[in-house]
């Protein structure tokens, strides 16, 4: 894969701000800004624009090093630039859920998702597709529908958005979070309650209608390494094998912390009985949460390396995991803060310094 050129990437620095990227001429939204730099997190690092382009390492392991994106941000020039710099692979954090593209019934609106795959286009980058059907992006206008017109409504929405983004993107996840989270059975979703177990294999078989190319992944959390919950995920994927249906493989979201993560020979054994039923694997959103480490920023900092280094390790010795995606990767822009409280989960600082989880992630791609 192309990695950007150098002047591309020195337009970007000295330019911040400006319509650079396709998509910063046609996107939504305000400009935005780069944020007031706060002094402890300015302490010397050197800057995500001058350290070792993760995508040739991964290259060099036959493995994506993906980001979630937000398209408003892909017009900031650092933002830009060190995405741009760093990864081969993208997926849309939030624009091409259902809730994203088609708020009113039937007026579906693209224009996020595309800026996302014009930015990927124009900077050799392939783009993973998230998430076709999953709980926590339905409209309303969906949840509130009778069963017979929500399981029309399902297909519509898989044929548009997949025959939408045919040929621009390598892969989908089809159906997102399905499992119950403590791995119990099946999440207990309008879905379910709607159209029955049945609507999991009804919409890959869909979705591979609409876009034949596109590889489709099962994609959930929690369960990254062997227990209860991946149990359960193994048992509906090696279902849906057996009956036919169109399915790809399977993506490990590995939203983790340093004090409660899978082992790696937990997580290289469940991805390696899913890869002998004929599957790919990946880990698909990865973060990880350091504000329960005991100790100094350093040591909190030095622990995330070690659990970046060791999982991403897992993936690159597995032939069939295909690549890597982080949940965003600058701290200055994470769900995380949101979700789980504030901190410091992935490996670009707030000023987009190389942390030391940066290293970890390029040493366990080059394999050393
Ligand atoms: C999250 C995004 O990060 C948020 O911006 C959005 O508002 C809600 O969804 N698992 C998933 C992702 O599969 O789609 C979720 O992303 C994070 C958890």
């Amino acid at each position: 894969m192309r990695a950007p050129s150098i002047r591309r990437l020195a337009l970007r620095l000295v330019l911040p701000g400006v319509c650079i990227a396709i998509v910063a001429c046609g996107g939504r939204g305000q400009p935005v800004g780069p944020a007031a730099p706060s002094p402890a997190a300015t302490a010397a690092r050197p800057a995500g624009m001058e350290v070792e382009p993760l995508r040739t390492a991964a290259q060099a392991s036959q493995k994506l090093i993906g980001a979630a994106v937000t398209s408003a941000l892909l017009r900031d020039g650092r933002y830009a630039g060190v995405l741009g710099r760093h990864f081969n692979y993208l997926t849309a954090e939030y624009e091409m859920k259902w809730d994203a593209i088609e708020r009113t019934r039937g007026v579906r609106d693209f224009s996020a998702g595309d800026g996302i795959t014009a930015f990927a286009q124009g900077n050799g980058m392939q783009v993973k597709g998230h998430a076709l059907i999953w709980h926590g992006s339905v409209p309303g206008w969906v949840a509130a529908l009778p069963a017979a017109e929500m399981r029309a409504a399902v297909e519509t929405h898989i044929r548009s958005v997949a025959e939408h983004y045919r040929g621009r993107v390598r892969a989908w996840d089809v159906v997102n979070e399905a499992i119950a989270s403590d791995g119990a059975g099946l999440r207990d979703s309008v879905f379910r309650q709607k159209l029955g177990d049945q609507y999991i294999a009804d919409a890959f078989r869909a979705a591979r209608q609409a876009d034949p190319q596109a590889l489709l992944f099962y994609n959930d959390y929690g369960g990254e390494g062997l227990n209860q919950k991946s149990d359960r995920i193994y048992d509906l994927v090696a279902g849906l094998k057996a009956q036919g249906v169109p399915i790809d493989g399977v993506g490990l979201q590995m939203h983790v912390s340093t004090g409660a993560r899978p082992g790696d020979a937990s997580i290289a054994a469940n991805m390696s009985r899913l890869t002998s039923l004929g599957l790919l694997v990946n880990i698909s959103e990865m973060d990880v949460r350091v504000r329960d480490v005991p100790g100094d920023l350093a040591a909190r900092l030095e622990a995330q390396r070690a659990v970046y280094r060791s999982i991403a390790a897992v993936c690159v010795a597995e032939s069939r995991c295909d690549g890597i995606t982080l949940w965003g990767f600058t701290d200055a822009h994470s769900w995380i803060d949101a979700q789980f409280g504030a901190d410091d989960p992935l490996l670009f600082d707030e000023q987009y310094g190389a942390k030391p989880a940066y290293y970890g992630v390029l040493d366990a791609l080059w394999r050393r």
